[in-house]
């Protein structure tokens, strides 16, 4: 028998965080999640920790969560209140979270347990900026060839950027941390707006959700119909981007997307450009490949994937 994938979800959530988790949650038989490790970005740390034991509650499952950076590397958080609300996950009220926060810092967690881990069977999956994971790097360089992948949602290159006309939100908001992950050396998986555009939800499948009759998919049904105000309004879709969902749909059935071996750089210095992901998707260059780069999704094998696992919870 396979054992399941050993990984650490480190996560801002977010609405599309929380199918992500779910996701996860709802696949022990290919997937076992050591953890979460809440980091500052689509809200303030203090809201993303919360949510993150909110949904790990939601599921009826059993996962530490630890709480990590509370700020970007070199620069001021921010945050995107405008997509996913006040409290980074509003939707239908639910309960406070019961489940304690570790003592733990996140960045201590992760070095710990690459450590503890044997080498290669520890994949993160980062769903948020990159500061938790690039601070853990930086801090102990001998993690790094511990890691067996990364498995990310950031950056674009056809897409271009959701957050300033040139810049991904999880990328923009600490470049430098997506710098020293990108240059990590170690095995990068990527999923840019270029897939998560093509990942859009419909009306169906989120009746779908609500159809359920289960905490769980009244909770995403109500997700996807907040943030779904916002993605409709601005790209003129019908529905709406389940961004980091794509992440952990990719571990469990990883036939569903295609993407090119290509070199990513990440725009570290111009104003004008901060936190681009400059990908060499037609190799232009000589520089060496770094990165999957997911370009396309079987968009119905992916909700089918979503609508049979979340119906466990
Ligand atoms: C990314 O930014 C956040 O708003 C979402 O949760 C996703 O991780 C999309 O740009
Ligand atoms: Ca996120």
């Amino acid at each position: 028998m396979k054992h399941p994938r050993k990984i650490i979800i480190d996560t801002d959530p977010g609405q599309d965080d929380a199918v992500a988790i779910l996701l996860a949650l709802a696949s022990p038989d290919e997937i076992e999640v050591l953890a979460l490790t809440a980091v500052a970005g689509n809200v303030p740390l203090p809201l993303t920790q919360r949510n993150a034991r909110t949904i790990v509650e939601l599921s009826g499952r059993d996962v530490p969560v630890f709480a990590g950076c509370d700020a970007p590397l070199k620069r001021k958080l921010v945050t995107a209140e405008h997509v996913h609300g006040k409290t980074g996950l509003d939707g239908i009220p639910l309960p406070d979270p019961v489940l304690a926060l570790q003592d733990t810092h996140a960045v201590d967690f992760l070095i710990e347990s690459l450590r503890h881990n044997a080498p290669g069977s520890v994949t993160l999956c980062p769903l948020g900026p990159l500061t938790n994971i690039a601070t853990a790097f930086d801090r102990a360089p001998d993690i790094i060839p511990r890691v067996a992948e990364i498995v990310l949602m950031g950056g674009a290159y056809f897409e271009v950027g959701n957050i300033t006309p040139a810049a991904e939100f999880n990328i923009y908001v600490d470049p430098e941390a997506a710098e020293i992950v990108f240059k990590s050396g170690v095995p990068l998986v990527v999923m840019p707006l270029d897939v998560t555009h093509k990942a859009l939800t419909s009306r169906a499948w989120v009746e779908e959700m609500r159809g359920l009759g289960t905490p769980v998919g009244r909770a995403v049904a109500s997700w996807t119909d907040f943030f779904e105000r916002f993605d409709t309004a601005k790209y003129g879709s019908e529905g709406a981007p389940l961004h980091d969902p794509c992440v952990i749909a990719y571990l469990i059935e990883p036939g569903l997307f295609s993407g090119r071996h290509v070199n990513v750089e990440i725009e570290t210095v111009s104003d004008l450009t901060l936190g681009m992901t400059v990908a060499d998707w037609w190799r232009v260059t000589k520089r060496a490949p770094n990165a999957l780069f997911i370009g396309s999704v079987d968009r119905d094998g992916f909700y089918r994937l979503l609508s049979e696992r979340l119906a466990r919870l």
